[in-house]
Parts: C-alpha cells; sequence; structure tokens
C-alpha cells in the first residue's frame, strides 16, 4: 500500500513524501515534479540498480541527461559540486530543469546543493535509495558538501518539490549500510514517539530481515516526524535541533576518526549512547530508558564499545560542530524516551562522563 506524507512549508513549497514499495518504475510517476529538462545525479553503483527505472519514470522528459559522481563521503566536495554544474551548463539545462537525485545521503546533499545555486534555484526531486536517506537527508531541505576544514560547511536550505520513497531500493542495500541507516529510525522513537520506540523493540528481528511492512511503517513513521518537526522549524532556529540527539557527539566521533573507518550512522548510534548517558548524569532519563536504548542499538548490531577514541580530541571536535552558539555547547537531552529537550551550559565533567561511559 501506498502512502503520502505531506512536508506542510509556508506558501507553494510544501511537497509530498510518496511512500510504497515498487514505486520506481511507474511511468510518468515525475511528470507531476518535472518540465521539460532533468538531469539525474547519481553514482555508478546505484545508477546499475536503478537508473533503468527511473528513466521509466522520466518518460515525460524530452531532455534527460544523467551524471555520475564519485561513491562516497569523500567525493562530497565542492570539485564534485562543480562537476555537476559543469554537466548542467554543459548540456545547457536552463530554469524550467528539474535536478533528480538518486542515491544516498551524498548523492542527495550534493545534488540538492547543486539545484540550490544552479541559476539561483531549480527544481529538486529527492528519490533516495539507502535507509540514511529514506528517513533522514531527503527530507527537510539541507543540502550541502564538506570543507577540508568540516563537514557540511558549505550548503543551502532548499526544499524538494518531491521525496519518491520506495523502500524496494533496501533490498540491495549493504547489510552495514542498512545498520546504520536503523540508527535514525531509533532515534524518532527516542526524540518524540515513544510508541514507536516501543514498536521498534518489539519487530527489530523483522526489520533487520527486510520485511517490506515493517519497512514501510518504520519509514513512515520516521518521515511523519521528521515531516513535522521541519514543518515547525524549517531553518533550524529552535525546535528542528531536537534532529541533532547524539549528532553533536556523533559528529565529533567522525571527525576524530577521519570519517572514513565509521559511518554516518554508526557514528549517530555511538552518539545516541553518549548522550543517553548525559541525560542519566544530569537526572533528565532514568536508568531504564538509558538501557533499552543501549539495547536497542546493540540489538540492530551497532556496536559502539569497539571505538578507541580520544577523550580530549573528541570534546575538541565537539566544540567546532555547528550546534555551538555564542561559545555555548548545546546539546539535545532525552527526558524519557519519546520526548528531548535542549541542554545549554553542561558541564565538562558531565560530558567527560558520558563519553567514558557510552562506549
Ligand atoms: P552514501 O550516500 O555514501 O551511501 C552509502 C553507500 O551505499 C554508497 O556506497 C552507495 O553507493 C551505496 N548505495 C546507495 N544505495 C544503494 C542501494 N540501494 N543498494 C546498494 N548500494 C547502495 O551514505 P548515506 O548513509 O546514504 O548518506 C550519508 C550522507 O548523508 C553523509 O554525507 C551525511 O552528512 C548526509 N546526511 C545528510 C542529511 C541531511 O539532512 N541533508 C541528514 C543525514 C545525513
Ligand atoms: N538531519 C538533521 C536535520 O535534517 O535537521
Amino acid at each position: 500500500m501506498n502512502h503520502r506524507i505531506e512536508v506542510a512549508l509556508a506558501g507553494e513549497r510544501s511537497y509530498p513524501i510518496m511512500l510504497g514499495k515498487g514505486l520506481l518504475g511507474t511511468p510518468n510517476l515525475l511528470e507531476p515534479y518535472t518540465r521539460n529538462q532533468a538531469l539525474v545525479v547519481t553514482n555508478a553503483a546505484v545508477s546499475g540498480l536503478f537508473l533503468d527505472q527511473v528513466r521509466r519514470s522520466l518518460t515525460s522528459v524530452d531532455h534527460l541527461d544523467v551524471v555520475e559522481i564519485g561513491d562516497g563521503e569523500r567525493f562530497k566536495t565542492l570539485d564534485t559540486y562543480a562537476a555537476v554544474l559543469d554537466a548542467l551548463v554543459d548540456n545547457r539545462h536552463n530554469r524550467t530543469t528539474t535536478v533528480v537525485a538518486l542515491g544516498g545521503g551524498v548523492v542527495g546533499d550534493v545534488a540538492g546543493f547543486a539545484a540550490a545555486t544552479y541559476q539561483r534555484g531549480v527544481g529538486l526531486v529527492q528519490i533516495p535509495t539507502t535507509l540514511l536517506a529514506l528517513v533522514d537527508s531527503s527530507v527537510g531541505g539541507k543540502t550541502a558538501v564538506n570543507h577540508p576544514a568540516g563537514k557540511n560547511l558549505i550548503g543551502a536550505f532548499y526544499q524538494p518539490h518531491a521525496v519518491i520513497a520506495d523502500v524496494g531500493v533496501l533490498a540491495t542495500l549493504p547489510e552495514r549500510e542498512f545498520r546504520a541507516g536503523f540508527a535514525e529510525v531509533i532515534k524518532y522513537g527516542i526524540i518524540a514517539d515513544q510508541p514507536f520506540f516501543d514498536w521498534l523493540e518489539s519487530h527489530i528481528d523483522e526489520i533487520l530481515d527486510r520485511d517490506p511492512a515493517c519497512l514501510i511503517h518504520a519509514v513512515r513513521r520516521s518521515c511523519e516526524i521528521k515531516a513535522r518537526v521541519v514543518a515547525d522549524d524549517e531553518r533550524e532556529q529552535g525546535r528542528r535541533m531536537i534532529l541533532n540527539f547524539g549528532h553533536t557527539f556523533g559528529h565529533a566521533i567522525e571527525a576524530v576518526t577521519g570519517y572514513e573507518p565509521i559511518l554516518h550512522g554508526e557514528a549517530v548510534a555511538a552518539g545516541m549512547v553518549m548522550a543517553m548517558d548525559l541525560s542519566v548524569r544530569l537526572g533528565r532519563s532514568d536508568d531504564r530508558d538509558r538501557h533499552r536504548v543501549h539495547r536497542l542499538i546493540e540489538r540492530s548490531g551497532l556496536v559502539t564499545e569497539a571505538l578507541d577514541i580520544d577523550e580530549d580530541a573528541l570534546l575538541d571536535a565537539m566544540g567546532m560542530d555547528k550546534k555551538v552558539m555564542d561559545g555555548r555547547l548545546r546539546l539535545i537531552v532525552c527526558d524519557g524516551i519519546g520526548s528531548v529537550s535542549v541542554a545549554s551550559d553542561v558541564p565538562e565533567q558531565a560530558l567527560r562522563w558520558a563519553i567514558t561511559h557510552g562506549r
């Protein structure tokens, strides 16, 4: 069964997340969101799997080009972004074109930033192909590339015209990538929905087996929560920060380990464990909630104990995170599963405790 989830933004910028299994390949699926031109941005691995299906959904477009970018976080750069712009210029795309991002978060972030800036903004459709992209990066309009000084330092808020969320794409996703994406699904339960967290606990085996009905429910609930938060606070002036639960720790882990050995979702999982420990230390959550989060992360195969990270280096890296405002580190803490809030001025001792206990 297909679902439509609305990301309700001001004016005409609202857009649907079309969710189902087997959507890709439906003739004219993208007709409502495209005009005469389109550029599909993808990578070689994903293109081999899904480009033919996407082409079938784009038959209404007369002028279709494809650009493949390098595979992996190390290609989320200004050079790659420039290569996408070159493809648009060289193939004479005008302001009526639509950039179609077909891939995981790396493709989505680069393609989204190119769409945001080419001729001051052209159409964008996100077709996420990883679990992380389905439940997080394709929704909400954050686009960016990395700079040697930091992750996502150059980017824009730019909303797509539609997200095509086909859980069928997950059949080919490597196990490790799947589990890493699942960390973000767990996050939604922790930040906003205790019954969903309960459901994840009781369906974890089916989800890891990629049962389609369970996948649709997990992606649906995740997208509904993200859509609501983004609709309330599109540009992260306040409430949207709750989506960063575990991420300040996670981004620091990624920075300290040099991004290569650990996937984003794995770092977020480790960060959520630390954030739960911090929440207990600050008296916001009890030990039972902490244990439940640890246990679900563990059962998802996201074991974090093996991380060998220098405590001071991690604290340093946390100071560089974009969530620091006026020199004060603000962290999202859990007030019991299903609810979170912002903690400002967290004592360094409490942070150190969380870092050393949460792994
Ligand atoms: P990714 O884009 O690198 O994809 C992971 C790997 O899976 C790649 O090798 C890719 O080629 C492969 N792949 C993709 N789909 C596949 C499929 N269906 N079958 C087989 N292989 C497939 O990684 P990711 O985890 O999707 O995204 C991580 C990126 O997302 C990071 O750069 C992160 O900063 C960004 N991100 C952005 C937001 C946002 O709001 N914009 C949110 C979270 C993360
Ligand atoms: N991934 C966090 C956000 O979209 O705000």
